[in-house]
């Protein structure tokens, strides 16, 4: 029924700005009576950071960045939605447009720079219901104007860190100036052992609250060798690979579109992102489990981030494009493989290979 709906409004969404037609889509699910979700199959369930999830398919940060509808998109099938992301004080973000649908490539280019209704806003919506359960993390942003972006996120994270499931470290959206410095070896050690202490401090209150670190899809391999080395020694408990490209693969057809400046998402993310992954989780050795992100626009492209090292995934362009009606499908193709066996048993399983490639284009 819901995903007859949706099939039946998706065209009357792309007629609208792109903006426009997010800000639709989140009304539409604050007030659709939505039934609960049919509990998954235990098959589809995985364990992670201490947390238990019923199923391995989330919703990406920058759809819900005010944490309006977590609660909605859990019932539409998701097994954690990450809201955010998340500034200390209210920021308007980027002047529009700010959001471009490049429909031939199945893929969004955004320059939004973060624009939020501040953590305390969001907070208060994420403790009103935190009592309901379900797996909502948040993705922390620094301040666009912040004199000390370090210092904004120990605040989030020691504001959020009672209220939610998990927290990201974003130092990866592209469309903050110089926040993907903050990738630098030396920033990221400081930053991560900052926000590490700042999590343990609220431990108390808190519980403990697994912090990951979502990166670019852009780095260097000697940049992701000293990323992964700081995310081992401070214990970062995951990692999230990745954010949007700002790289321009040659293959786009909106040849006008793909010149806008900002990130790009979407299918023709996939084969960098997937490529980012499998480095990434050759790397880490098995030290901690990766959310795989990018491109991800059906089940075969579910299972090959699996295959390249991904316990978890999550996903954003895919819905724009197929629609909320992808999450049951992409579940019904990973039960079909955890019929063969264990979905713990394929991940990472293709990683060496993938490394082996040529670099994709
Ligand atoms: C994003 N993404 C994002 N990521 C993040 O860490 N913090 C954020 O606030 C946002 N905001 C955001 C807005 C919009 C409009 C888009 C399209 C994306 C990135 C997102 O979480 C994800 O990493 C990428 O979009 C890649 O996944 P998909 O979209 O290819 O499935």
């Amino acid at each position: 029924m819901i995903a007859l709906l949706e099939r039946l409004a998706r065209p009357f969404l792309h007629r609208f700005d792109p903006e426009e037609a997010h800000r639709i889509a989140l009304r539409a699910l604050q007030w659709a009576p939505l039934p609960a979700a049919r509990p998954d199959d235990s098959r589809l369930a995985v364990r992670a950071f201490g947390l238990n999830f019923p199923n391995p398919v989330g919703l990406a940060a920058g759809f819900d960045k005010n944490g309006e509808v977590p609660d909605a998109l859990l019932r539409l099938g998701f097994g954690f939605v990450e809201a955010g992301g998340v500034t200390p004080r209210p920021q308007a973000g980027n002047p529009r447009p700010r959001l471009f649908r490049l429909d031939a490539d199945g893929a969004v280019i955004n320059r939004l720079g973060l624009n939020s209704e501040g953590a305390a806003v969001v907070l208060r919506r994420l403790a009103a219901r935190a009592h309901l359960g379900g797996i909502v993390g948040i993705n922390l942003g620094p301040n666009k104007d912040s004199a000390d972006r370090t210092a904004d996120y120990v605040r989030l994270v020691e504001g959020f860190a009672p209220v939610v499931s998990y927290i990201t470290i974003n130092v990866s959206s592209p469309n903050t100036p110089g926040l993907r410095n903050l990738q630098e070896a030396k920033s990221l050690d400081d930053l991560l052992a900052r926000v590490i202490a700042a999590r343990d401090r609220v431990r108390a209150h808190a519980g403990p609250t697994p912090l990951l670190l979502k990166i670019a899809p852009d780095l260097s391999l000697v940049d992701l060798d000293d990323i992964v080395g700081v995310a081992r020694n401070r214990r970062v408990d995951g990692m999230m690979v990745g954010n949007t490209t700002v790289t321009r693969p040659p293959s786009l057809r909106e040849r006008e579109k793909a010149i806008e400046q900002g990130g790009l998402s979407g299918k023709p993310l996939f084969p960098l992102s997937t490529r980012m992954l499998a480095e990434t989780y050759v790397r880490l050795e098995g030290a901690m489990p990766i959310i795989g992100v990018g491109g991800i626009d059906s089940g075969d492209a579910a299972i090959a981030k699996l295959r390249a090292g991904a316990t978890l995934v999550q996903l954003y362009s895919g819905l724009v494009f197929h629609g909320l009606a992808l999450v049951h499908s992409i579940k019904q193709a990973l039960l079909a493989q955890a019929e063969k066996g264990p979905l713990a048993e394929i991940v990472g399983m293709d990683a060496a290979d993938i490394t082996a490639q040529p670099w994709p284009v």
